[in-house]
């Protein structure tokens, strides 16, 4: 049994098998086409955090594959009522066949996979998002073709999304040229790294952008950090991809967000709503490498 907590779990091979089939399952969800891989299988859905990408992409994909799902947040289930986590594994993982969770600390992700029966995947985490970041490598594959060998700016929060970024370039043989304020600087532990050479850091946002094959960026306030909103609001006015920055960047570099955005923070509208802006895409996608990934996890490599 395998879990998907965080994006090193994963190895290179395993990356390339899951993008060729997100984009076999798209082509065939673009022609109404039927891919029931999963009837009968059931998908439970406990969010901690709020969600809109991440909720309705493996709702529906969990339904497009013929499966369904339950749905359970902190509010109406017993987790909020500090049930331990691993009975609450114990239990869940009894009747449903796979579990996706999003949640505070990744330890706490960590306890509930310890105790399940079946895969768990991480729907986003303090420390990581590792479905976004499949989902953003396979819209640059799309628009552009293989990552390896490339470079990716990333301007803003030494965040989740960021150390996701970080294992994903150790893994696929790409750079990530981080530009954080000071006081938010990634702390590459966590990511883990065997390839420290596979990021770079730069006090100016605009260095991070030059030449870069792909620039992006998040809010400057995760979720569970908002009591900090207005000192982040100081620290990071400089941190906001604007025409300059991509300018700075390949002439046809992309602009990812994982969204939501907050235009006028992180990004300015002319990039977010530009020509060079591919997030819809990116959006879109997460419905794709899921089904993907969930298909994989239960049945193994499907040839079919
Ligand atoms: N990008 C992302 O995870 O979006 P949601 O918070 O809406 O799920």
């Amino acid at each position: 049994m395998r879990h998907f907590l965080q994006f090193s779990d994963l190895n290179a091979a395993e990356c390339a098998y899951l993008f060729e089939r997100a984009a076999l399952i798209k082509k065939k969800f673009k022609a109404y086409e039927k891919h029931h891989s999963l009837v009968d299988r059931t998908l439970a859905m406990i969010f901690e955090k709020a969600s809109t990408r991440t909720r309705v992409s493996f709702e529906a994909g969990m339904y497009q594959l013929g499966g369904s799902v339950v749905h359970l947040t902190t509010g109406d289930s017993q987790l909020g009522r500090a049930e331990p986590i691993e009975d609450s594994a114990k239990v869940i993982s009894r009747m449903v066949d796979l579990v996706m969770i999003r949640t505070y600390e990744q330890s706490k992700l960590e306890r509930f996979a310890a105790n399940s029966r079946v895969p768990v995947i991480n729907g986003l985490t303090n420390e990581f998002h590792p479905c976004q970041i499949l989902a953003d490598i396979f819209t640059y594959i799309e628009h552009r073709g293989s990552i390896r060998g490339k470079t990716v700016a990333w301007v803003g929060d030494g965040n989740n999304m960021a150390n996701t970024w970080l294992q994903a370039a150790d893994l696929l043989g790409f750079k990530v040229h981080v530009s954080t304020p000071s006081g938010y600087e990634i702390d590459q532990s966590v990511a883990g790294l065997r390839r420290p050479e596979s990021y770079q850091v730069f006090k100016n946002p605009l260095d991070a952008c030059h030449q870069a094959d792909l620039v992006t960026t998040d809010v400057w306030t995760s979720m569970g950090f908002e009591a900090e909103n207005e000192v982040r609001k100081k620290a990071f006015a400089r941190w906001c991809v604007d025409t300059e920055m991509m300018s700075a960047a390949r002439p046809d570099a992309l602009f990812m967000h994982c969204l939501p955005a907050h235009r006028g923070e992180e990004v300015s509208a002319e990039v977010i709503d530009g020509g060079q802006s591919v997030v819809w895409d990116e959006a879109e996608n997460r419905l794709h490498v899921q089904k993907a990934l969930m298909e994989w996890l239960l049945l193994g490599q499907q040839t079919t």
